[in-house]
C-alpha cells in the first residue's frame, strides 16, 4: 500500500480493452479525484522513445532479455519521473500495463526465466507495486476480432499462439496475487465499467479505515 495515493494497474492481451477502461475510469474518478494516467511502456518522453524503439515492426532482431530490459528501463523512468511524485501529492495513478506486463509477455510468452524478471521488476520499480490490478480476461480471437483493421505493430505480428501464452500467464499471476482482480473482458464496456468502479471503491474505502 502506498502512503497518500492510490495506484491500480490495467492489464491483459492485446486488445483486452484496456485503454477504451482505462479512458472511462479516468473520467469518473475525475469527478472527485485528482487522477493521472499513464501507459506502459511510455509516460515520460524517455519511456515513449523506447516505447517507439521496441514496438518497431523491423526491429525483428531484438532479443528477448534485451526486450525486458527495454521495458525495465522504460519503467524506471515512469516510476521515478511521474508514478511516485504522483502517489506522493496524494494522487490517484491508473497505468495501463505495469510490472505483471513483463511476467506475462517476457515469461510467460517468450520464456524468459521467471526469477529473472521478477527480480528485474522489482530493480525497476524499487518494489512500487500496485495496490490493485484489474486484469481483463479474453479469448486471444475474439480480442483479434475487435482489432481488425489496426496494423499490427511487433508484438502483436507474433500471432495468436503467443497471446494464448501470455494470457495463460496473466491467469497463473491472477490466481496467485490477491491484488489482481480478473474480470471478464467479453462483457459489454458499461458492464466492466461498473464492475471496476465498484473494485476500486472497495479497495479504496478499506484502504481509508486502516
Ligand atoms: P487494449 O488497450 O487492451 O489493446 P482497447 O481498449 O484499445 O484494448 O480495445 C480494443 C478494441 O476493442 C477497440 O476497438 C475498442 O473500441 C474495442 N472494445 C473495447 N472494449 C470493448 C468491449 N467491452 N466490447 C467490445 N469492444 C470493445
Ligand atoms: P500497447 O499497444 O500499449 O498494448 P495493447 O496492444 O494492449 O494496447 O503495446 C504494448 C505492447 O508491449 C504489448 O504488445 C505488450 C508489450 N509489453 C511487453 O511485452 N512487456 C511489458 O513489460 C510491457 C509493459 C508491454
Amino acid at each position: 500500500m502506498n502512503d497518500r495515493g492510490f495506484f491500480i494497474s490495467l492489464e491483459g492481451i492485446d486488445g483486452s480493452g484496456k485503454t477504451t477502461l482505462k479512458e472511462s475510469i479516468i473520467r469518473e474518478l475525475n469527478l472527485n479525484n485528482s487522477v493521472v494516467g499513464i501507459r506502459e511502456p511510455g509516460g515520460t518522453v524517455v519511456s515513449e522513445q523506447i516505447r517507439d524503439l521496441v514496438l518497431d515492426a523491423r526491429n525483428s532482431g531484438i532479443m528477448g532479455k534485451t526486450e525486458a530490459l527495454l521495458y525495465a528501463a522504460a519503467r524506471s523512468q515512469v516510476v521515478e519521473e511521474v508514478i511516485r511524485p504522483a502517489l506522493n501529492r496524494g494522487q490517484i495513478v491508473i497505468a495501463d500495463r505495469y510490472l505483471d506486463s513483463t511476467i506475462a509477455y517476457q515469461g510467460y510468452g517468450r520464456g524468459l526465466d521467471l526469477q529473472f524478471l521478477f527480480d528485474l521488476n522489482h530493480l525497476c520499480t524499487g518494489g512500487l507495486y500496485p495496490d490493485l490490478t484489474l486484469y481483463l480476461d479474453i479469448d486471444p480471437l475474439e480480442a483479434y476480432r475487435r482489432r481488425q483493421g489496426e496494423l499490427p505493430d511487433r508484438l502483436e505480428q507474433e500471432g495468436l499462439e503467443f497471446q494464448a501464452r501470455v494470457r495463460a500467464g496473466y491467469l497463473v499471476l491472477a490466481a496467485s496475487e490477491p491484488r489482481i482482480r480478473q474480470l471478464d473482458a467479453t462483457r459489454s464496456q458499461r458492464q466492466i465499467h461498473d464492475e471496476a468502479l465498484r473494485l476500486i471503491s472497495t479497495c479504496l474505502l478499506s484502504r481509508n479505515r486502516d
